[in-house]
């Protein structure tokens, strides 16, 4: 149902505080994400295999040995970081001697911090990553300066390809501050593969954007998007940068997350209040959710769905990553990404 062998978007690294357990569910997986006494981050399964608890609803110690333990909250057994179980307060000291409560575990899965987001790896239990979580490029190992959360009630799928979709820009985001619809006109893109996914090569933005023009400086902007659902926008002005990383997470079959993270060194976007910036991003991905969140009424039915050249090329792109990987995956292969250079051309 979701790619397995890839680092997930897991939460905002500010989110993510010591003695404080985040419950979060990334691809149907109840998550513990945590922060140990040292400062780096874990993740749990968020089940107690005594009782089914969310462990996440435990409390955090550190141990004597400055070791840090989830207890779970219904009996107060003691997890470390690992997963492994570490004390069963009801046991007499014979009952524990006579058993090996190391065996008992909830699984742990690998966890990274890298530019004030937290990335979680999900593969098979116990299988170590590849590589390294995504990084983003130019903005170095700043965190995100503002942040948006939202929660879209529909599938994967949906919410990735309406996020990449350039056909419906007139459609559903008509605020003055971006575009109007008698500002459509043709557009001609060109496009390559990076490692997991395609990338809009950098070019200058459509004249037709109004906040590109303020960044001043001939913008030169660059998207990409890779599996399982990663999209940056990079926008480079007079040698400073606006990024704009959006992450599209599964939360279940039904329910996906997207979670906005902003960086920039560029002064214009110092000199906005960040609750302005706050609500123009809620407004727009707001649009979005909207849009997907109405296309349910008619997914309901199941009707056969199309795709056209150019303006749905992407989604064809996104398709096909998705099931390469899946492929190479099961064939125990490298993945080959299907995405040729090729050069878009739609109205929008
Ligand atoms: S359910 Fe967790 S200790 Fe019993
Ligand atoms: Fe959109």
């Amino acid at each position: 149902m979701f790619l397995q062998g890839l680092w997930y978007f897991g939460a905002l690294s500010a989110q993510v505080k010591t003695g404080a357990p985040l419950a979060v569910q990334i691809a149907g997986e109840p998550l513990l994400l945590g922060r140990d006494a040292r400062g780096a981050v874990f993740a749990l399964r968020d089940i107690c295999p005594h009782r089914a608890m969310p462990l996440s609803e435990g409390v955090q110690h550190t141990g004597a040995n400055g070791e840090t333990h989830i207890a779970c909250p219904y009996h107060g057994w003691r997890f470390g970081v690992d997963g492994v179980c570490r004390a069963i307060p009801s046991l007499t000291e014979d009952q524990a001697a006579a058993m090996d409560i190391g065996k008992i575990r909830t699984r742990a899965y690998p966890a990274r911090e890298v530019q004030g987001l937290v990335w979680i790896y999900l593969g098979k239990e116990g299988e170590q990553p590849q590589g390294p979580p995504p990084r983003l490029d130019h903005v170095g190992d700043s965190a995100p300066r503002l942040h948006v959360e939202m929660d879209f009630d529909c599938p994967l799928d949906h919410a990735v390809i309406g996020l990449m979709d350039p056909a419906h820009i007139p459609y559903i985001h008509r605020q003055w501050w971006w575009r109007t619809a008698r500002s459509v006109h043709e557009k001609q893109k060109a496009f390559g593969p990076v490692p997991l996914g395609f990338s809009m090569l950098p070019h200058q933005p459509s004249s037709n954007s109004f906040l590109y023009k303020l960044l001043g400086a001939k913008p030169q902007t660059e998207i990409r998007f890779e599996l399982p659902g990663l999209r940056t926008e990079y926008v480079l002005a007079g040698g400073r940068q606006v990024t704009g990383f959006t992450a599209v997470t599964p939360v279940d079959e039904a329910q996906t997350k997207i979670t906005i993270a902003l960086y920039w060194d560029h002064p214009l976007l110092t000199l906005v209040p960040d609750v302005l910036l706050h609500k123009a991003i809620m407004t727009f991905a707001g649009q979005d959710r909207d849009a997907v969140q109405a296309q349910q009424k008619g997914l309901r039915h199941d009707p056969k769905l199309m795709l056209i050249h150019d303006a749905d090329v992407q989604a064809m792109w996104y398709f096909k990553l998705k099931r390469e990987w899946a492929d190479a995956r099961a064939q125990g292969r490298p993945f080959v990404n299907p995405v040729k250079p090729a050069v878009l051309r739609w109205r929008s």
